[in-house]
């Protein structure tokens, strides 16, 4: 049995329909209720639905054998676990942005307002930037808005969010998409069983 962390939400949806098609079914999966664990003994698989960000948590404590995680959340939090693959699907970007016509001038220390503290600190490190960080967890872009911060390091998808509260991309620190990542041990004693997924998955990737 290979349990599967799957992040709650649409892109967790998506992914689901991944596993299915390699033929990890589990119908009850998607019907609305607040269950959160799902099992299809036939055909040796069991999913949980997580938080997005706690899914690297879960596999790698091996609480889930592997699981689906944004690249944000591997290289914010840097868990010890394999990234297995690519899945080419929750395509958006890790970016600085600020109010329209915001320019740095490099003089006084630059106030960042983020949940990715460890990317921005990595990020302006690189640059030889000074910068004072403001840990938030959530509508990060009111923080310039109100004069909490200078700019923002968050995810950037459609830029509407950004559009509809006067902000622009300054720069884009990395591209981000969704993870195949596996526990380590797990990866040694069910290998048959993850590299069988991943190949449906290279498959179905290269038939899309
Ligand atoms: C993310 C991110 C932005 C938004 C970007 O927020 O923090 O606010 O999506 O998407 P867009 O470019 O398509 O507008 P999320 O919905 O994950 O919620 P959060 O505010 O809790 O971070």
């Amino acid at each position: 049995m290979l349990s599967v962390a799957l992040p709650k939400g649409r892109l967790g949806e998506k992914v689901y329909e991944m596993f299915a098609r390699a033929g990890y079914e589990c119908p009850e999966l998607l019907a609305p209720g607040r269950r959160l664990v799902f099992e299809n003994e036939e055909a040796g698989i069991r999913y949980f639905w997580v938080k997005p960000s706690d899914v690297a948590i879960y596999v790698e404590r091996g609480a889930a054998d592997i699981g689906v995680a944004g690249k944000d959340i591997l290289l914010e939090y840097a868990p010890n676990v394999y990234e297995l693959m690519d899945l080419k699907t929750g395509a958006c970007r890790m970016a600085v942005a600020a109010p329209k016509g915001f320019s740095d001038e490099g003089i006084r220390t630059l106030r960042v307002a983020t949940k990715f503290t460890n990317i921005a600190r990595e990020y302006y490190a690189g640059l030889g930037r000074d910068i004072d960080i403001i840990h938030l967890n959530g509508s990060i872009e009111l923080a310039p808005i109100l004069g909490l911060s200078d700019v923002i390091v968050d995810i950037v998808e459609t830029g509407a969010t950004l559009r509809e509260n006067g902000l622009e991309v300054v720069s884009t620190i990395t591209p981000i998409s969704a993870r195949l990542i596996a526990n380590k041990a797990s990866y040694k004693f069910k290998r048959d069983e993850i590299v069988k997924l991943q190949r449906a998955f290279s498959e179905e990737g290269s038939n899309a």
